[in-house]
């Protein structure tokens, strides 16, 4: 088994981090606009496990984003996101081992937390340190439980994976405190059950 940010990085030195934005954009379109839906006061943004950082620069165009960042953890896919935004937040770094010196409204992710042996302490990570009062995060991830057909992907891909039902996400979100936690299914077809989307709010204190 290989580490993830290895075949990521030769995903980004391939040319393969294209047809991934590509794959991933409807359920992208969902996520984002269920994240910022009412929204009317400026905001901030991470994206955890940004790859190329194509959903940094799409939400950079948002009239009320004041700021927006990418992270990942495979080397190339940030020197991507730079060559492709000179002027952009891009950082190079372990999710689990990163910070940013400002809190967040809103943390994005998509395909990225089964990647981690323990997604809770991800999760716990992100909330504890990256996330505002108030601010609200979602995930979206397409290897679960009831996506059979996804069951072989650790074996294909040869890396880690975690498998948990959609049960298991929402407990985690619930687990850690967040509130008005939302589960739905993004970019369903007829051969496909959509990408598993969670949603949760850190409450004020
Ligand atoms: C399936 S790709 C998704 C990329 C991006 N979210 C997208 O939709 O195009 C998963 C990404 O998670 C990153 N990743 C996996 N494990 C990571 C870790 N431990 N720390 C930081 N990034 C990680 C990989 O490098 C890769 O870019």
């Amino acid at each position: 088994m290989r580490n993830a940010t290895d075949i990521f990085n030769e995903w980004a030195l391939s040319g393969k981090d294209k047809g991934m934005e590509k794959n991933h954009e409807a359920a992208v379109k969902e996520m984002l606009s269920y994240l910022i839906r009412g929204q009317e006061d400026p905001f901030s943004f991470i994206d955890a496990g940004c790859g190329n950082g194509w959903v940094v620069r799409k939400m950079k165009d948002h009239p009320l984003c004041e700021k927006a960042i990418g992270v990942d953890g495979a080397e190339d896919m940030i020197r991507k996101a730079n060559a492709n935004d000179a002027v952009g937040n891009y950082f190079y770094s372990d999710l689990l081992e990163w910070a940013p010196e400002e809190k967040v409204d809103f943390i994005h992710s998509m395909e990225v937390l089964y990647y981690f042996k323990n997604p809770s302490e991800l999760i716990n990570h992100m909330k504890l340190n990256w996330l505002k009062p108030g601010g609200k995060m979602i995930m979206g991830v397409d290897f679960y439980q009831e996506h059979e057909r996804s069951h072989t992907w650790p074996t294909d891909l040869g890396t880690h994976m975690t498998l948990l039902s959609e049960k298991n996400w929402v407990s985690l979100f619930n687990d850690h405190g967040f509130s008005h936690i939302e589960n739905f299914r993004a970019n369903v077809q007829n051969d496909f059950p959509g990408t598993l989307v969670i949603s949760g709010v850190l409450d004020s204190i």
